[in-house]
């Protein structure tokens, strides 16, 4: 085998000083929880397909959103990036934030990627729900890969009006004028009132729809909307961000072949919408093949009200690592230990969080702590068990990370 290649589902990619993909992140691909069978991901896809289905018809009262829900999540940076106007400098480019295969390919870390080569093949409405990878922390909410649902609706000008035919022909979507707070410059403040009009109200009743719950609106930004807006919900007292969307950027419209369209786009992470819904704890608990975990979710109405009941909980064993980092210590990001972790110790992994760091003027070397809490999921760890993973980790980290071990 080419050790300078790394092959996936029969197509080689080379490896070059981008390429972080690890294996453990590889195996993911294709595991489509979304598309499982009693999976609370896949109730969850169907319910907000349904939704969608449901509120939104063409005139002959058939479905108006189209669903793709396996589409590849090899992309380019292009589709990745570029289409959607991620600056040249943006973080969100980091190698320390996502997964490359190498210069050109990455897993896709948001559906967005794909909005360009849906819009560009004609479609108006869509969904699409995927499988989505991004380097972070590790804890009970974050995990290198979740799942999106995004949707993308575009509106002629007429179909913008259509609620008042006395306005057609008098009120336009496009102008030369300003970019304001609340509109592109291509955009008359009419039809962006109306699009964002449009965006917020079928979230908010897409949320009511699932959860029943009080919302509020919040301004935000990303590089492919304006104006942009994150949908909050209260959640055990407090305010909870759900989803980020807004108004697309022309630009993005135009650089997939549509010059006289205006519309909208979201994007709602899965998982933190099923642990709320479902009462789930943990995001690992997703990936659990455990028939105490999935037969919960074995239910022939998508809609009943599943409350997930932990069969018993176990107690967290909570183990410190320090080491001195390489003479190369700005290149070290705290996302290279995340992923070590994740490899060699897997799922038995709770949280890993960076507790210390200092510099030794003497030594001249920089330090670092991390307390990594070990906790099963179905039992309970013994201290010899936690003992065994934590040194593999010790030694994974001196070989691969080329850091000491204080
Ligand atoms: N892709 C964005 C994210 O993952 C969410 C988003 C989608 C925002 C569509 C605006 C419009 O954070």
């Amino acid at each position: 085998s080419n050790s300078n290649q790394i092959f996936i589902n029969g197509k080689s990619y080379e490896v070059d000083s981008w390429t972080n993909v690890t294996p453990k992140i590889i195996s993911y691909i294709g595991k489509n929880l979304h598309l499982q069978k009693s999976h609370p991901l896949s109730l969850l896809r169907e319910r907000i397909t349904n939704f969608f289905y449901f509120h939104y018809k063409n005139n002959r009262g058939n479905p108006l959103f189209s669903v793709y829900d396996n589409l590849y999540p090899i992309v380019t940076v292009e589709q990745n990036f570029d289409n959607l106007l991620v600056p040249e400098d943006h973080v969100s480019r980091n190698k320390s934030d996502c997964y490359y295969l190498n210069s050109k390919y990455l897993l896709r870390g948001h559906s967005s990627a794909h909005e360009n080569e849906l819009i560009q093949s004609g479609l108006d409405n869509f969904l699409i729900f995927s499988d989505v990878y991004r380097r972070d922390q590790i804890d009970s909410s974050h995990y290198p890969v979740f799942h999106q649902v995004e949707g993308v609706r575009l509106f002629l000008r007429h179909e913008l009006f259509s609620l008042n035919p006395d306005a057609e022909g008098s009120i336009d979507v496009f102008e030369k004028g300003v970019r304001t707070e609340t509109k592109q410059e291509v955009h008359t403040y009419d039809a962006a009132r109306v699009v964002e009009y449009s965006l917020k109200s079928s979230l908010t009743a897409l949320v009511r729809h699932l959860f029943g719950q009080k919302v509020r609106w919040v301004d935000a930004y990303f590089p492919f909307t304006h104006p942009s807006f994150e949908l909050e919900m209260k959640f055990n007292g407090e305010w909870m961000e759900l989803l980020g969307c807004g108004v697309l950027e022309h630009q993005t419209l135009v650089k997939a072949g549509v010059e006289d369209k205006i519309g909208w786009a979201f994007g709602i992470g899965l998982e933190r919408l099923a642990m709320i819904l479902y009462n789930i704890p943990d995001i690992r608990l997703f990936w659990s093949t455990d028939p105490g975990f999935l037969n919960q979710f074995n239910v022939s109405d998508i809609n009943t009200n599943v409350k997930y009941k932990p069969i018993s909980i176990y107690p967290p064993c909570p183990n410190d690592i320090s080491f001195w980092l390489p003479g190369n210590a700005d290149e070290f990001s705290d996302n290279d230990f995340y992923d070590l972790v994740r490899t060699v110790a897997g799922d038995v992994v709770e949280q890993v969080n960076l507790v210390d760091k200092f510099y030794h003027p003497k030594k001249k070397l920089y330090s670092r702590t991390y307390r990594i809490v070990y906790r099963h999921m179905e039992k309970t760890l013994t201290q010899e068990e936690v003992n065994k993973v934590h040194r593999l980790v010790e030694e994974a980290a001196e070989r691969s990370l080329e850091v000491k071990i204080r």
